[in-house]
């Protein structure tokens, strides 16, 4: 495995790559959820390469930009373990070497709707990144965790609407066994405010939004924002929908989670 930081270095390691080059895109603080993406990308192509990058264009002023955990060693470790070909782990002044860019790719409409809509600019910030490194890394393929199945969503439309050159494969959500989806920000919860976010598994996977939304409601240390069905590709509310979505503050700390649900299921009404 080959760590690169610099843009000449990763066009040399990326031109030395014969055959398809996945990428996976990551803010390290790297689980098994990134483990799981890196297999399946290992799976779809013939190289893996993997960004590790905090993105400040994402985080707005008051998130936890500063205090985003930070744990290279650890990553590099989990990328090796998985096979990695390459890893890409670029400062802010190498992916913006003129500062925050002028230009930006706007997310539209899912920009501005449930976690667009709590967080102004996030959706553009990051497409914004995952263009610029798409540009950089020249993949045949980008892999994304359903976990953030907004962003997801956000990142096909963008590759649809602007005709980037690259398949866009979600992988499902790794979860621990109590079912609480895996994301590098658990690592904020102590115990107990971990055993509280176990509820955001549960109201999804409650019979109807009442009922989840009763069941966040009452939960201790865990302050609800929404629960909704939608359709996976506008997130616009849809009593049909093809997704539930879920997003609560526990603690300090904000957490989202959904379920795609079943084709099986589809005349479910949660
Ligand atoms: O999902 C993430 O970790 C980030 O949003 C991404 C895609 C790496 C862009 O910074």
């Amino acid at each position: 495995m080959i760590v690169v930081e610099k843009r000449a270095d990763l066009a040399a390691a990326r031109e030395a790559r014969a055959g398809r080059v996945a990428v996976v895109m990551t803010m390290g603080a790297l689980h098994e959820g990134h483990a799981a993406l890196v297999r399946a990308a290992r799976r779809s192509a013939d190289s893996v390469l993997v960004t590790i990058f905090v993105n400040p264009l994402q985080f707005g002023a008051h998130e936890d930009l500063d205090r985003y955990p930070r744990t290279l060693q650890a990553d590099l470790a989990l990328c090796e373990r998985e096979g990695t070909d390459v890893v890409f782990t670029p400062s802010p002044e190498v992916v913006y070497p003129e500062g925050p860019p002028v230009v930006r790719v706007s997310a539209g409409p899912l920009g501005d709707v449930l976690e667009g809509a709590r967080r102004p600019g996030h959706f553009d910030g990051v497409l914004t990144v995952v263009l610029k490194l798409l540009q950089l890394s020249r993949p045949d393929v980008a892999l994304f965790g359903q976990k953030d199945a907004q962003q997801l969503a956000a990142v096909r439309q963008m590759v649809r609407d602007l005709d980037v050159p690259v398949d866009v494969v979600g992988v499902p959500t790794v979860r621990e066994p109590d079912g609480l989806a895996l994301s590098s920000r658990n690592r904020y919860l102590s115990p107990q405010e971990r055993q509280s976010a176990l509820v955001l598994s549960r109201a999804l996977g409650a019979r109807d939004l009442q009922t989840g939304r009763a069941l966040l409601a009452a939960e201790p240390g865990v302050v609800p924002d929404y629960l909704e069905r939608v359709d996976s590709t506008t997130f616009h509310p849809d009593p049909a929908g093809d997704l539930v979505v879920v997003a609560a503050r526990v603690g300090a700390t904000r957490l989202i989670d959904n379920l795609v649900l079943p084709a099986a299921a589809e005349g479910r009404r949660p």
